[in-house]
């Protein structure tokens, strides 16, 4: 990357949408500008409603656009939801060069031969997430440019999703102007930053709790090893509140954000808040600890979720490195002592730290950038100014994905 390469993001979210910009300075990146849009024609990470999707992705763009005074012509999509699996693979060629060193022509081949496997039509082989490399049998290796051998293997996830998802997705970007640079797998973008590499080699499991899906993704040995999408999330915690306190969904999700707490025993009697009550022209006062009492019991039945689906998932012994939150509902007072209670396992929440977004609902979007920066950004660097479209159909272009170490 040079010096002053400026990189965009777009996280297309249940409830939000944000499109941030990046910009490095050597290695430092620095977060110039941040636009978001409500998520409306998502619901579940998915998309069902293409044109309401592509006017909130303008909108997210535009604003993000408005205070760098730049044009945005391109950006790195992330991608989530239950559609996306991972399977084993495996794939093996011979080194190319005369000299038997291994170079990326040799890397880019392997991860091809690594893609050959048989999927249904409905499904899409969307890249590729190297675990480790042997060369001439000797494994456990992360990066084997440079090394000198006769056959090199890599040993991988097959990511793929459901081609109806991606191409809906991709068509929203499209429509709303903007050129995809390429895909990133968002339980990857967050892992780039949200994690040490001593907690990826250890065994950590980070969980994303966003507005209508959480993602559970465990990494061990270095590398993304398991992932699942629950169909639940911080719009459950609103519709739990409009119904305990007899209100509209609005308020709801307003008095969450202001007053809410995860913890019964940690939040106040004394903070207190007014409420308009459906079929009623009297507002009705209530405590934090009230509201605490109604948000609890559905995290207990999240992180309850989250257990059972990594142990469902083979991770049965205790998870060295814990848990680390992110996502807009990990902003929630009280939730990192609660998850640590119902998770018996250590938790810490991830907050991106870097000027301006120090709340982890920007985790993904922050690290869409760091990953891209890390590993697409060689091939595509541009995403301001005007760029020249790309032919090809979408899945053409978005050959190639995560084609690079975690
Ligand atoms: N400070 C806060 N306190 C409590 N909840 C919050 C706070 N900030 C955001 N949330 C909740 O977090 C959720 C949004 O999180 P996030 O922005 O990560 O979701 P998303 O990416 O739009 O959706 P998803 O990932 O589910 O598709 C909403 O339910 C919102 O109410
Ligand atoms: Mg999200």
């Amino acid at each position: 990357m040079n010096k002053g390469d400026i990189i965009v993001s777009l996280d297309i979210g249940t409830s939000k949408i944000r499109a941030i910009i990046g910009e490095y300075n050597g290695s430092t990146l620095s977060i110039v500008g941040v636009g978001s849009a409500d998520g409306e024609g998502i619901r579940k990470g998915s998309i069902v409603d293409i044109d309401k999707t592509v006017h909130s992705i303008r909108e997210a763009i535009e604003h993000a656009e408005r205070m760098v005074g730049l044009q945005i012509t391109s950006a790195y999509v992330g991608i989530s939801g239950n559609h996306i699996t991972l399977q084993p693979s495996h794939g093996v060629v011979a080194v190319s060069s005369p000299d038997r060193e291994i170079g990326n022509e040799d890397i880019e081949r392997v991860l091809q031969a690594a893609k050959v496997i048989a999927v249904p039509p409905e499904r899409e082989i969307i890249g590729i997430v190297p675990k480790q490399f042997i060369v001439d049998g000797l494994d456990e290796i992360h990066d084997p440019r440079g090394m000198i051998g006769v056959r090199l293997e890599v040993e991988g996830s097959i990511v793929t999703g459901s081609r109806t998802i991606v191409s809906n997705l991709l068509r929203c970007v499209e429509r709303a102007g903007i050129q995809n640079a390429g895909l990133v797998l968002m339980p990857l973008a967050a892992g780039a930053i949200a994690l040490s590499s001593d907690e990826k080699k250890l065994g950590v499991v980070l969980v994303d709790i966003g507005a209508g899906q959480t993602s559970v993704s465990v990494f061990e040995n270095g590398a993304l090893a398991a992932l699942s999408v629950l169909s639940i999330g911080g719009d459950h915690v609103t519709n739990d509140i409009a119904i305990g306190l007899r209100t509209q969904t609005e308020v709801a999700e307003a008095v969450k954000l202001r007053y809410g707490h995860a913890m019964v025993s940690a939040a106040s009697n004394e903070i207190t808040f007014k409420v308009p009550r459906i079929g009623s022209n009297v507002e009705k006062e209530f405590t934090q600890a009230e509201l605490a009492n109604i948000i609890e019991p559905r995290l207990q039945e999240i992180f309850l979720m989250i257990k059972q689906e990594v142990e469902h998932l083979g991770f049965v012994k205790e998870i060295p490195s814990g848990y680390v939150l992110a996502g807009g509902t990990a902003c929630l007072p009280g939730i990192e002592k609660l998850a640590e209670f119902e998770l018996d396992s250590p938790v810490r929440l991830a907050v991106p730290d870097h000027l301006g977004v120090r709340d982890s609902s920007f985790v993904n979007g922050v690290g869409i950038i760091q990953y891209a920066n890390r590993h697409y950004a060689r091939k595509n660097s541009v995403s301001v100014a005007p760029v020249q479209r790309k032919s090809g159909s979408f899945m053409e272009r978005v050959k190639g994905w995560f084609s690079e170490f975690v």
